[in-house]
């Protein structure tokens, strides 16, 4: 049985009970925090910083897995590492030197994700792929939680899981942006390892249900 990891995405938790939210993640069946952290550069969006992760790492029962919306990020892989950071996840399109990104990730003891914008394609990741502990299709413009889920993921999906395959690689495949009941078992017929969900988990009138019912679809 295929045991698929559902990320509830904190960026659309309720701020002013952020302590309540990340208890209900805690004693709910998902699986990894998803953090999104945007710098209002590479993305035209500013969702929260270290204060807040410090924050949300002094509660958190499980995986943290950081997803870096911010140009140039190695200048705080150090920094995301000491903040308790599983998992660390960059952009293709904000690194000139990947592979180099990639070692620096692991060299603080995090997994290293590459998360790639919907127009990148899957070629771009051939040559790194044995590298890459997670990748992470993004299946809406970085920049915004709530937007609608693009098509063309599932293709994506397919083309970088037969690559995986192909190099022999361990890698994950982890899809954020409009995940909802209604693509999740598609997402992962399709190659799907990990599903973040943002507002479909927060904005559900039971959160903790509405977790349990996207692992009992996706988990066969
Ligand atoms: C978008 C973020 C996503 C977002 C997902 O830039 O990377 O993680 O929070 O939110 P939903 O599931 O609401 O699309
Ligand atoms: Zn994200």
């Amino acid at each position: 049985m295929k045991n698929t990891l559902i990320a509830p995405s904190v960026l659309a938790a309720d701020f002013g009970n952020l302590q309540r939210d990340i208890e209900m993640i805690n004693n709910s069946e998902a699986d990894w925090f998803h953090i999104d952290i945007m710098d209002g550069v590479f993305v035209p969006n500013i969702s929260y910083g270290m204060p807040v992760l410090e924050a949300i790492n002094k509660h958190a029962k499980k995986t943290i897995d950081v997803h870096l919306m911010i140009v140039d990020p190695d200048r705080y892989i150090k920094t995301f590492a000491d903040l308790g950071a599983n998992i660390l996840s960059v952009h293709y399109e904000a690194c000139t030197h990947l592979h180099r990104t990639l070692q620096a990730i692991k060299a603080e003891g995090m997994k290293a994700g590459v998360a790639i914008n919907p127009h990148t394609n899957i070629d771009l990741l051939e040559d790194v792929i044995n590298d890459i502990d997670l990748v992470c299709i993004m299946s809406v413009n970085p920049g915004f939680g709530g937007q609608s889920f693009i098509e063309n993921a599932y293709a994506k999906i397919k083309k970088l899981k037969d690559l995986i395959s192909r190099k022999g690689a361990a890698t994950l495949i982890e899809v954020d942006g409009g995940v909802t009941n209604k693509n999740a078992k598609q997402l992962v017929e399709a190659g799907a390892d990990v599903l973040v969900a943002g507002n479909f988990v927060f904005k559900a009138e039971n959160p903790t249900q509405t977790i349990h019912d996207l692992k009992k679809l996706t988990c066969f």
